[in-house]
């Protein structure tokens, strides 16, 4: 689609989609042989970084990441599938919803292992943030994602401007 269509009548979920795979090597894990939580996060953010990127078709930075829970460990020589899209345009930014699942591709079972919302800035030439797309939901499971996602901005900017607060309690500074 166009950028100048696009923009004023928005882009699919579906364009957004991003599918990625990674390996569990000996390097990716701790002392037990489980995944370093700090590859997964990685992984993540490029998962959403190239989701982002996708909608936008502008480079977007990561402006936040939401808590991540980590439901069970994954182990070495699992396969890591990392399902990523954007949930809601706001305006410069976007949520993006990461889905991650382990593998066991001897006995192809797999299991959800975390959820991870991330924000992202679509920024132009001269790095100053820009308006990007909207994002059509169309599945119910898109609509869903698309209506929490306002809940979750509304809970991001407090929390920031309450770190901010506190920040300037402490240090006596502008946040
Ligand atoms: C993210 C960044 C572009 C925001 O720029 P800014 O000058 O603070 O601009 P604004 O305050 O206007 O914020 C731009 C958008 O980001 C959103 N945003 C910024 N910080 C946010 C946060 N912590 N949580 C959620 N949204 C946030 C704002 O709500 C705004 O969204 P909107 O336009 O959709 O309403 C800028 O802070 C930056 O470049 N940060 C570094 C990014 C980076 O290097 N990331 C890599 C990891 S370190």
């Amino acid at each position: 689609m166009k950028s100048e269509e696009a923009l004023a009548t928005g882009k699919p979920v579906s364009d957004s989609q991003v599918e990625m795979a990674e390996l569990v090597l000996p390097n990716d894990t701790n002392q037990l042989g489980n995944l370093l939580g700090g590859r997964l996060m990685h992984w993540i953010d490029i998962a959403a970084a190239m989701a982002a990127t996708r909608h936008s078709n502008h480079v977007c930075v990561t402006a936040a990441v939401d808590e991540i829970s980590f439901l069970h460990p994954i182990r070495l020589g699992e396969l890591v599938i990392l399902k990523a899209s954007v949930n809601r345009v706001f305006n410069t930014s976007m949520e993006v919803g990461v889905k991650v699942y382990s593998e066991n591709a001897l006995s192809g079972e797999r299991k959800h292992s975390n959820s991870a919302f991330l924000t992202f800035v679509s920024i132009d030439a001269g790095r100053n943030p820009i308006k990007s797309v909207p994002v059509i939901p169309k599945l119910p499971d898109e609509v869903r994602r698309y209506e929490q996602a306002l809940f979750r901005r509304e809970q991001r900017l407090k929390h920031r401007e309450e770190a901010k607060r506190l920040w300037s309690e402490g240090t006596g500074k502008e946040g």
